[in-house]
């Protein structure tokens, strides 16, 4: 039987920045539904789940958003409480919780420790301010030093995460973001190419010429060049946009998801799989809290994966992952398998060594066309 996972989606943010599509909603875009209400919200619903799920210690934990820490620091204590009783928390789970930069202070993240969390993950995005107001972030850059150096002093683990590609931005001041986030001498550091997400104030921005598109070649030079540096500080990349200090500082939990292990997502929009099962949750908390007030589970019917569109998620998550992709998955999906393999090998977007031993390992190349190769790879 698989691992169990538990993820918490906390659908607040103080306001939208131009670029997300998360199922996130400011005070006004809430339609009366209370934030105070969330946690006895949440309360039915893992109630819920365990009766439907029975009792399945969590092997890992995350708070993600929207902006978790926009609930008071006793309430994700609460929901993190819930969880252990319903469920059980191992002893040495990974509990993460992402945090805005400006939400939290000393104060607040000792009562997280104290209720078990161990790991923050800081959305620190640039640490230029003309970026950051590009992608309309509102935090004020020297706040995640500050709480990074905080937190690392009550003993959590940390990490930021990062965005390249903004309108606008230069290598330069690409570089200033990474060589900032480095002196803070985080665990881990995410780093995500900006999408621009239709329906986004961002996309209306570049399509009216507000704002430029952003250029693709800059974005690989960026990747490139941080991938050398993180290197040189002694990171490596364990996943496509994830780099740690070592093995004990990846993050378990995001590698459970490129697994495919079973995890249950708790939350207005949060997505689950277990067994071979997906769902997702209904998106607004209005809809959410009315179904848990009817002592239904707060989601859609959901789908039971064929075998064949296991080994394709499979492909498309654990081809991001360093140990790579089993060719033995390739095997089964592609009739010519032994071409695209070879084909892939000889253009330089696989490692030729572990294609030998039969995995398929992206080269920093092949990460940066990781889909072409996943599709390559399917036959498709
Ligand atoms: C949805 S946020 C939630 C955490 C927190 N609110 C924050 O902004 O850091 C998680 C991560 O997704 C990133 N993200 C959101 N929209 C994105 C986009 N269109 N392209 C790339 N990264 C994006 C955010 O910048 C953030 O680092
Ligand atoms: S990026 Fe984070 S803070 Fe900004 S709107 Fe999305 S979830 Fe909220």
């Amino acid at each position: 039987m698989s691992t169990f996972h538990g993820y918490v989606h906390v659908p607040f943010c103080k306001v939208r920045c131009g670029y997300c599509d998360f199922n996130t909603y400011t005070a006004t875009e809430l339609q009366g539904y209370p934030q105070t209400a969330f946690i006895a919200n949440l309360q039915v619903e893992i109630e819920l789940a365990k009766q439907s799920e029975g009792k399945r210690e969590l092997q890992t934990v995350f708070f993600g958003g929207g902006t978790p820490t926009l609930l008071p620091a006793n309430e994700l204590a609460e929901a993190l409480e819930l969880l252990r009783k319903n469920f059980g928390i191992a002893g040495e789970a990974e509990v993460t919780t992402e945090a805005n930069p400006d939400t939290v202070d000393e104060a607040y993240l000792r009562v997280l420790k104290e209720a078990g969390f161990n790991r923050l993950s800081f959305g620190m995005q640039s640490a230029v301010p003309e970026v950051l107001a590009t992608l309309e972030r509102t935090h004020n850059p020297a706040a995640v030093a500050t709480n990074v150096a905080i937190a690392k002093r009550l003993g959590f683990q940390t990490s930021v995460d990062l965005i390249y590609g903004a309108p606008g931005e230069t290598m330069e001041q690409w570089q200033e973001s990474v060589r900032v986030a480095l002196a803070m001498e985080t665990d881990h550091i995410s780093a995500y190419a900006l999408i621009v997400e239709p329906a986004t104030k961002l996309a209306r921005q570049i399509a009216s010429g507000e704002k430029p598109q952003p250029d693709e070649d800059l974005q690989a030079d960026k990747y490139e060049w941080l991938d050398s540096e993180l290197a040189k500080a002694g990171f490596e990349w364990y996943e496509l946009s994830n780099w740690a200090r070592g093995a004990a500082a990846t993050s378990k939990h995001n590698i459970a998801y490129w697994q495919g292990r079973d995890w249950w997502g708790f939350g207005p929009g949060a997505h689950s799989h277990v067994a071979g099962r997906r769902w997702s949750n209904v998106k607004h908390p209005t809809t959410y809290a009315k179904m848990l007030a009817d002592l239904q589970i707060p989601s859609t019917d959901g789908e039971i994966l064929s075998s064949v569109e296991i080994q394709e998620e499979r492909a498309m998550l654990e081809l991001r992952l360093r140990e790579g992709l089993s060719l033995e998955v390739v095997k089964g999906l592609n009739e010519n398998h032994a071409q695209s393999i070879s084909e892939l090998v000889a253009s330089k977007l696989i490692e030729g060594k572990d294609a030998l031993q039969g995995r398929a390992v992206l080269t920093l190349q092949g990460r940066l066309l990781a889909d072409f190769v996943l599709r390559k790879l399917l036959g498709l």
